[in-house]
């Protein structure tokens, strides 16, 4: 497995991969991996012929009271795991790197970045937009795997590999989550005992929207009460949003009836945590 850390060795390393005419496929992430990454490596695997997975903290994406300090981050870790799963490249640059003083050229793709967590979190799909263009400039794969977890995030880069005509193929692979049903996500480690028991209604709040839905229940605001709810059975649990959007644009729909995405975002003591369902 190749560790590289600078982008002049990580774009020839690919480039000669490419000639080679193996398919290539990259994971982006944010280091402190777990099962969720693992699943898209797996998937990358058994498509590809040549894995990469890039490690990178991105800071453009945080606000400036985030948590860009102090996520974690477990490098050593991280390239334990992407050994075992058979991983070709780990590409993992520093913020230097990536940002040399003086850069100065975002990513945006208007509208939908301003949507879900772009409202509550503005300039983040801006940031992720930026970094995984770069990340495609330099590792330049044939496919890019991605969670369902980030439902808006999948939305965004969906519109910018479109719009740009990034020579990719996006791959979505679903929510991975733990056996009572907590979505994994690298922030769950910030959660106390306590915090972890509350964290789980998320995803109750989600089941049972899914049960008014089979029960036949079609009104967004209907759906929106029902999550609410069950959110009080935890009055710790700060509300970020509850929003029932088109899963193509992330506008807010009146009803169901054409499918939806049901997204929920919550701060559980400091630590904000998202899931989703699609309907
Ligand atoms: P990160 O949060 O590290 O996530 C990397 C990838 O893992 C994303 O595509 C995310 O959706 C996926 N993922 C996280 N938890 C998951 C879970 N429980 N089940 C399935 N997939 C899961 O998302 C980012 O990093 C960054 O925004 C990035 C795209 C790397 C750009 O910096």
């Amino acid at each position: 497995m190749l560790i590289l850390k600078t982008i002049a060795e990580t774009q020839s390393a690919c480039a000669q991969i490419r000639g080679e005419e193996r398919i290539l496929g990259l994971v982006p992430t944010m280091g402190a991996l777990h099962e969720g990454h693992l699943s898209l490596v797996r998937a990358a695997r058994s498509e590809c012929d040549v894995v990469a997975v890039s490690i990178f903290v991105n800071p453009t994406q945080f606000g400036p009271n985030e948590d860009f300090g102090k996520y974690p981050r477990t490098f050593d870790e991280d390239c334990a795991l992407l050994e075992r799963e058979g991983v070709d490249l780990i590409f993992a640059p520093t913020v230097e790197e990536m940002y040399p003083s003086g850069a100065s050229t975002f990513v945006l793709v208007e509208g939908v970045s301003e949507r879900l967590d772009g409202a509550s979190r503005p300039g983040h799909f801006r940031g992720v937009t930026t970094v995984v263009s770069k990340l495609f400039h330099i590792v330049g794969p044939h496919m890019a795997f991605f969670g369902q977890k980030d439902a808006a995030q999948i939305v965004v880069l969906r519109k910018m590999v479109r719009d740009l005509n990034c020579p990719v193929h996006l791959i979505v692979q679903p929510i991975v989550r733990e056996m009572d049903g907590l979505a994994l996500s690298s922030r769950n480690r910030y959660l106390s005992e306590k915090e972890r028991r509350q964290a789980l209604v998320l995803h109750r709040a989600l089941q049972k929207v899914e049960e008014a839905v089979a029960l036949g229940e079609k009104s967004s605001s209907k759906l929106i009460e029902t999550t609410r709810v069950v959110f009080a059975e935890e009055p710790d649990v700060r509300i970020d949003y509850i929003a029932v959007v088109n899963p193509d644009t992330l506008e807010n729909v009146p009803d169901i009836k054409d499918g939806a995405l049901v997204a929920v975002a919550a701060f559980v003591g400091t630590t904000r945590l998202i899931d989703n369902t699609v309907i």
